[in-house]
């Protein structure tokens, strides 16, 4: 009996000296295997206490059960202490470091031809025009034949066409909403169009397959030239943000009569002479004319009443004369680079 009280006596005793070595909570639980573990002293005890006498059992059960409570709690509360110390001192030598730049947003940015055509047509709708949307895949009756090209006119050559099939082809201009919206509306119309073009041109620095206009056009009594001069010179002064001059030089497109190329004053040089303008002191910005009576008659309007003036222009045009960008196929490389520079 005596040597086994002795034994707990020494155990407990060790445990103490131990437990106040232990510096981190890691060896808290190295301790308690060792002295609450399977191979524990006090289970070597719990074995011994078979072979002593009976009437000792219980006294001894419940030395060994009281040291095995007093160690659990113990080891409990000393365990808590140093996870709490651990806790603060990492909190104190964490330091956020303010030191640390911003990060720059990338915001995306709008397309330098979607942004062009929203110009464009911001500028109409406040002249008074509303848009139609005509379709990309049309008929050659609306893209062509309603137009006044006859099925074997040479003026067809002028917009070489893809072809779906022999009646159905991709838009080569924007003027195929011309009939399609008269068909729907009574005078007076004025309507701007919108929209992608397709020609099948060898791609090059100046043509490509793939490119955007924005038509316009305005029937009503007694239309004449001077409206769509008047239009062009606002307009134009508008989109390029200064007053610029206009000139009118005869052309021919079979669905205008007559027919002109519309030049602008250089935006560069102001007519002066340079590169953009090969110096000529003029540029090229659009088609245009008096809509010819035969259009007018496809579409259900009487010639004899009303007239109109409608013109046509390329909008990737507009953006490498206004920024001086010397490639057309850049618009569709969708170089970050370049397209960044838009917003
Ligand atoms: N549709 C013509 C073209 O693509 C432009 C144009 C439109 C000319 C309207 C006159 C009037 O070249």
């Amino acid at each position: 009996m005596g040597s086994t009280s002795l034994k707990i006596a020494e155990i407990r005793s060790q445990f103490f000296m131990e437990l106040e070595k232990v510096c981190y909570a890691k060896d808290v639980e190295a301790l308690k295997i060792r002295y609450l573990g399977k191979k524990s002293p006090l289970r070597g005890l719990m074995q011994e206490l078979k072979e002593c006498k009976e009437e000792e059992r219980p006294q001894f059960g419940k030395m060994i059960n009281d040291l095995k409570e007093e160690i659990f709690h113990h080891l409990d509360h000393v365990l808590q202490r140093l996870l709490f110390s651990e806790e603060n001192s990492k909190v104190s030598q964490e330091k956020i470091d303010i030191t640390l730049p911003g990060r720059k947003r990338f915001l995306g940015h709008m397309h330098p031809v979607t942004l062009m055509l929203k110009k464009a047509t911001d500028i109409l709708i406040h002249m008074g025009f509303s848009v139609q949307l005509g379709p990309d895949v049309d008929s050659d009756y609306y893209n062509f034949e309603a137009l006044n090209f006859p099925f074997d006119h040479p003026a067809r050559e002028m917009q070489d066409t893809f072809y779906l099939n022999t009646e159905t082809l991709l838009r080569t201009h924007t003027s195929n909403v011309q009939v399609r919206t008269m068909e729907k509306y009574k005078p007076p119309i004025r309507v701007i169009a919108p929209g992608r073009c397709f020609r099948n041109e060898t791609i090059s620095s100046r043509s490509h397959i793939l490119f955007h206009q924005l038509e316009g056009f305005y029937i009503d009594k007694e239309v004449s030239f001077a409206d769509l001069f008047a239009t062009m010179e606002e307009f134009w002064s508008r989109l390029f943000e200064k007053k610029v001059k206009t000139r009118f030089r005869p052309s021919y497109f079979p669905f205008v009569e007559p027919g002109l190329e519309v030049d602008v004053h250089c935006t560069s040089c102001n007519g002066g002479g340079c590169k953009l303008c090969k110096y000529s002191g003029w540029l090229e910005v659009c088609g245009a004319g008096m809509i010819h009576p035969e259009v007018l008659q496809a579409g259900g309007i009487d010639p004899e009443i009303y007239s109109g003036y409608a013109w046509g222009m390329g909008i990737e045009r507009q953006i490498m004369l206004l920024y001086g960008i010397d490639d057309i196929r850049k618009f569709t490389e969708n170089d970050i680079r370049l397209l960044s520079q838009f917003y």
